[in-house]
């Protein structure tokens, strides 16, 4: 099946809720996709036949950090590798501007999303107590240093 990512944009964001709605407890709001977008790292991915919408993720560049705050793909084309492609495609545009450091948040009971990560390379650094609610959950918090992946760099 052939896929484009593009920009989200403010009229993307009906359907933003609505898959948000199926894959979180806790679903962002119009108002945070809407910040979101103004931060210019928010992605949607598409697929080519009809333009359907399965899949998004957002983040936030400070510095020469970059924080992935937001990544779903509909129940239907789950494990399909459309979520590593997203992710993969977000590290790749980063370091095109020289940001080499990456972070996120995860549901310690998230292990689909945890392996996801891991497999791209991000390690578990440290844990935050009951931080997210319905229900309420440690966050894990998760690290990439693409520049550490690059053996014998020291700095
Ligand atoms: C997490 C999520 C984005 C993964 O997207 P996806 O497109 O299904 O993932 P991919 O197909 O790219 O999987 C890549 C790798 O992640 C891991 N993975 C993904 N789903 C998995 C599952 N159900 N069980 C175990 N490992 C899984 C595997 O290592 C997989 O590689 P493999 O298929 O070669 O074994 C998707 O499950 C999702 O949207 N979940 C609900 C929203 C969510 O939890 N977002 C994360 C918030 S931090």
């Amino acid at each position: 099946m052939k896929v484009t990512i593009r920009e989200m944009e403010i009229a993307d964001i009906p359907i933003m809720m609505e898959l948000e709605k199926e894959l979180f407890s806790v679903p962002w709001s119009e108002a945070m996709f809407s910040e979101e977008i103004k931060g210019h790292y928010t992605y949607v991915l598409q697929k080519d036949e009809n333009k359907e919408i399965i899949g998004y993720i957002c983040g936030w560049k400070l510095l020469d950090e970059f924080t992935i705050t937001n990544i779903g793909i509909t129940a239907n084309f789950q494990r399909m590798g459309f979520g590593a492609k997203l992710v993969k495609f977000i590290i790749s545009k980063l370091l095109y501007e020289r940001c080499f450091k990456f972070t996120l948040e995860v549901r310690e009971s998230n292990q689909k999303a945890i392996a996801l990560y891991e497999k791209i390379g991000f390690e578990q650094i440290g844990l935050r107590g009951n931080y997210y609610r319905d229900p309420v959950e440690n966050a894990v918090i998760m690290r990439l240093n693409m520049l550490q992946k690059i053996e014998g760099y020291d700095s």
